[in-house]
């Protein structure tokens, strides 16, 4: 049953309404329950955190859809992807230093009005750097989800590509709607134009994109929140990175975040007899969402074998599946620190 620590954790969060973490310690206390043999009560408690997200992610639905630019995309339309996310940041899995600097563009931005009138301005202008599958998309999901702004998503190859010679003229639309329609405005695959600097990139039409990308960025004063996301570090210049108020690092998860990955993609199933140790080496190495994946592919077995429960060696084998499905031409991953895998794993 639940124990002290975890009703003290439940009438904190209920007196601080900190909802996720209210659900997150129910959650706790449904997987105690059936740990300890109260099968059917543990069941019980998950469907009603369930139920509770169910009812939470309808009741948020109407602010969202008051945004006009998510029901018609108008001008927009071809070059950005809307949506109205309901991720938060505790739905992440991140470094703590990474963690408490998304919190506090979250929070400064809740307060711009305070900031404002000291003549102060929040941070608006990201950029996240980090290896594939380490959770840069998510980011801006989750401060759209945590702002209750709209998702706008901008994918600069495709615009690139499909709009080759007037991209600099689309830019212009999506800052002009930055100004018109607030949301979070997420530059996805920012290398695309970002790495220009570098002689195999110095391409006329690439390099003048990045110029008024720049030029955008520098004379964009609106209440948007502007993300820029790449895979690349080692290729974006110091004066470029200095237009943003913020950068922002991802790295692959080391042994505990694997951890904590795995408890919270697993959370419905029984994960009784799991060792840490050999669950968090095979995981080594591998992005956050490669181990999610891998997560999922253990969970597809044990519910098509018609089992709650996640056997050890199922969960080992689909991660270390996962590194094997990597394409041969490589991850993109090359040059990322991970020391997952040498760490003395816990048990
Ligand atoms: N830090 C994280 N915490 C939890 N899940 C993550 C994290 N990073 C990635 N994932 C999982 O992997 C998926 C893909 O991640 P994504 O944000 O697209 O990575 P990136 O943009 O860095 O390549 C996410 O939708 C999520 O399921
Ligand atoms: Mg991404």
């Amino acid at each position: 049953m639940a124990t002290a620590e975890q009703l003290k954790a439940l009438l904190h969060s209920y007196a601080t309404a900190d909802e996720d973490r209210f659900l997150s310690v129910a959650l706790q206390i449904a997987s105690g329950a059936a740990r300890s043999g109260k099968q059917r009560l543990g069941d019980e408690l998950r469907d009603l955190v369930d139920q509770a997200k169910r009812h939470r992610a309808a009741a948020r639905q109407p602010v969202v859809a008051a945004v006009p630019l998510v029901r018609s995309p108008g001008e927009l339309a071809g070059l950005v992807a809307a949506s109205c996310p309901q991720v938060r940041l505790s739905d992440m899995v991140l470094a703590p230093t990474t963690h408490s600097r998304l919190e506090r563009v979250v929070r400064e931005y809740r307060q711009t009005a305070v900031l404002d009138a000291h003549g102060l301005q929040p941070r608006r202008k990201l950029l996240l750097v980090g290896p594939p599958g380490s959770g840069k998309t998510m980011t801006a999901t989750a401060l759209a989800g945590e702002l209750g702004l709209p998702l706008l998503q901008v994918q600069l190859h495709g615009l690139i590509t499909k709009f080759m010679g007037e991209t600099a003229a689309k830019l212009h639309v999506v800052f002009q709607a930055m100004q018109t329609t607030r949301g979070v405005y997420l530059f996805d695959e920012f290398d695309a134009i970002g790495a220009t600097r570098g002689a195999d990139n110095d391409i006329g039409e690439v390099r003048r994109i990045l110029n008024s990308f720049l030029q955008f960025l520098e004379q964009d004063s609106s209440d948007s929140l502007l993300v820029a996301a790449t895979n690349l570090s080692g290729m974006l210049d110091s004066a470029l990175m200095r237009r943003f108020d913020d950068v922002i690092q991802y790295d692959l998860p080391d042994a505990a975040m694997i951890k904590q990955l795995v408890r919270n993609r697993l959370a419905l199933f029984d994960t009784t007899g799991l060792r840490w140790g050999p669950v968090t080496a095979a995981a080594g190495g591998l992005s956050h969402a490669e181990v999610v994946r891998g997560c999922e592919d253990a969970a597809k077995d044990a519910v098509l074998d018609g089992r709650q429960r996640i056997m050890l060696a199922m969960l080992v084998r689909a991660l270390s599946e996962r590194r094997s499905a990597r394409s041969p031409l490589g991850s993109g991953q090359e040059g990322w620190a991970t020391d997952a895998g040498a760490r003395t794993p816990e048990d």
